[in-house]
C-alpha cells in the first residue's frame, strides 16, 4: 500500500455558469481513499487535459454532450500513474505504469484496467493527451475521411492556434496545401505561422479581417476546417472556391453563446459555390479513430507535427484555467498538472 495523502480530493459542480465559469462554480470534495477490490487500481492523476466542451457541459444544454449534474465530478481525460493495483489486474497495468482514460479532476481515481490505455514511455507524456488524444485525433480524423487534402489547393483552418486547429494546420502543410489560419490577435497569428508551419494567418479582430482573407485566398479556399462558426467562419465562406468542402468541426462561438440556438450561417455562398458541407464527430468513427492514432504515433516519432500546448501548474489553479481557455487566453490545448505545485 503507499502512502497517501489523508483525503483524495476532487472538484464537482456546485453551480451552473451562465456565462463563463470560474472558482465559485465548483466545489473540492474531499474523500478517503477507497480499499481496492481485486479488479481495481489506483490512479495518481499527474495531468488532466481542459477541453471546450467541459465548459458546455456546466449550462444546461446539450448537443452530443449531456450536462453534468450538480454535485457530478467534472470529467475530462487525463494522463495518469499506476500507484496501487488489486490482486487480479492484469500484469500490464503494474504499479508505475503510466496510463491515459476519462478520470476527471480529482487527484486519485480509483478504477479498471478495462477503463484506461496503458501509454509507453516513448514520448514526452503531455503527447498522450494533445497529439495522440482528442485534439489531434480529431483533426487527423476529419482531414483524413472527409477533408481528402490535395497538394497545392488551399486549406483555411479557423481557431488555427487552438487545440484541435493547431494540427489541422499542420497536417495540411504535411499533405501540400497551401494554408491560412484565422486566429484572434497577432500572438496568436505569429504562433500560427512561425511554429505550426502556416503559410499565413489572418486575425479576425482587426478591422480589414475580409480583405486579409480575400488577399491570401486569390483562388479561394478550396477545403475549410472550421471549429468556430459565426461570422469568422461567415467570412470564409465568402472565400470559398467553388465546389469546397467544408468540415464543420466544432461551433465555439455559438456553444459559448447565451444563446446558441441562434446560429446563423452564410448559405448563400455556400449554394452559390457548390459547395459540400460535412458535419464531423468524433464519437461517431471509433475504427477510423484507432487508425489515426497510429499514424500519428508515426508522425510523432518522425517528428513531422509538433505538440500544441500550455500546462497550468497547480490542483487549486484548474477551474481559473478552464475559465481562461474559454476566454481564449491561451494558445493550444490546454493541461493541468496536480502533482506540480502554482
Ligand atoms: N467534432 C468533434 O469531434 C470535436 C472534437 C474536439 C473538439 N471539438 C470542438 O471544436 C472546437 C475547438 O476545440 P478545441 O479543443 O480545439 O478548442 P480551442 O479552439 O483551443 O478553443 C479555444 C479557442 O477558441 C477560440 N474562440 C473562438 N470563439 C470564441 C469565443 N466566442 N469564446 C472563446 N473562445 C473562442 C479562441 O481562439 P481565438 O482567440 O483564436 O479565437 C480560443 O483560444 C470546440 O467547439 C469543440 O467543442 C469537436
Amino acid at each position: 500500500m503507499p502512502v497517501l495523502p489523508l483525503f483524495n480530493r476532487r472538484y464537482i459542480l456546485q453551480s451552473r455558469p451562465i456565462d463563463l465559469p470560474g472558482p465559485e462554480h465548483f466545489d473540492i470534495e474531499q474523500l478517503d481513499h477507497p480499499v481496492l477490490a481485486p479488479s481495481e487500481l489506483r490512479v495518481a492523476v499527474r495531468y488532466v487535459a481542459l477541453s471546450p466542451w467541459q465548459g458546455q457541459r456546466l449550462k444546461d444544454f446539450s448537443n452530443y454532450t449531456q450536462p453534468f449534474e450538480i454535485g457530478e465530478l467534472i470529467d475530462c481525460d487525463v494522463l495518469g500513474e499506476i500507484v496501487e493495483v488489486g490482486s487480479a489486474v492484469p500484469s500490464e497495468c503494474g504499479v508505475g505504469q503510466m496510463i491515459t482514460g476519462r478520470l476527471g479532476w480529482q487527484e486519485f481515481a480509483v478504477t479498471t484496467a478495462e477503463k484506461v490505455r496503458v501509454e509507453s514511455g516513448e514520448f514526452d507524456p503531455t503527447l498522450w493527451l494533445t497529439a495522440l488524444s482528442s485534439p489531434g485525433l480529431t483533426a487527423y480524423c476529419a482531414m483524413d475521411m472527409f477533408g481528402r487534402p490535395m497538394p497545392g489547393q488551399s486549406l483555411v483552418v479557423t481557431s488555427a492556434a487552438g487545440a484541435v486547429g493547431g494540427y489541422a494546420v499542420q497536417l495540411g502543410k504535411l499533405a501540400g496545401m497551401h494554408v491560412v489560419g484565422v486566429a484572434g490577435g497577432a500572438k496568436k497569428c505569429a504562433h500560427v505561422v512561425d511554429v505550426l508551419g502556416a503559410d499565413a494567418c489572418v486575425d479576425y479582430r482587426s478591422d480589414d479581417y475580409h480583405d486579409q482573407l480575400k488577399s491570401v485566398l486569390p483562388n479561394g479556399a478550396h477545403l475549410v476546417f472550421d471549429t468556430v462558426g459565426g461570422p469568422v467562419a461567415d467570412a470564409v465562406f465568402d472565400n470559398i472556391a467553388k465546389y469546397a468542402t467544408v468540415l464543420l468541426v466544432g461551433r465555439t462561438m455559438s456553444n459559448n453563446s447565451d444563446r446558441p440556438d441562434l446560429d446563423p450561417v452564410n448559405m448563400r455562398l455556400l449554394w452559390a459555390r457548390e459547395a459540400t458541407v460535412q458535419g464531423f464527430s468524433r464519437y461517431s468513427y471509433p475504427r477510423q479513430w484507432a487508425f489515426a492514432r497510429e499514424r500519428m504515433i508515426e508522425l510523432c516519432r518522425g517528428r513531422a507535427i509538433k505538440s500544441n500546448h500550455n500546462t497550468v501548474a497547480g490542483f487549486e489553479q484548474t477551474p481559473q484555467a478552464l475559465h481562461d481557455m474559454l476566454a481564449g487566453k491561451f494558445i493550444g490545448k490546454v493541461l493541468v498538472r496536480f502533482d506540480q505545485a502554482a
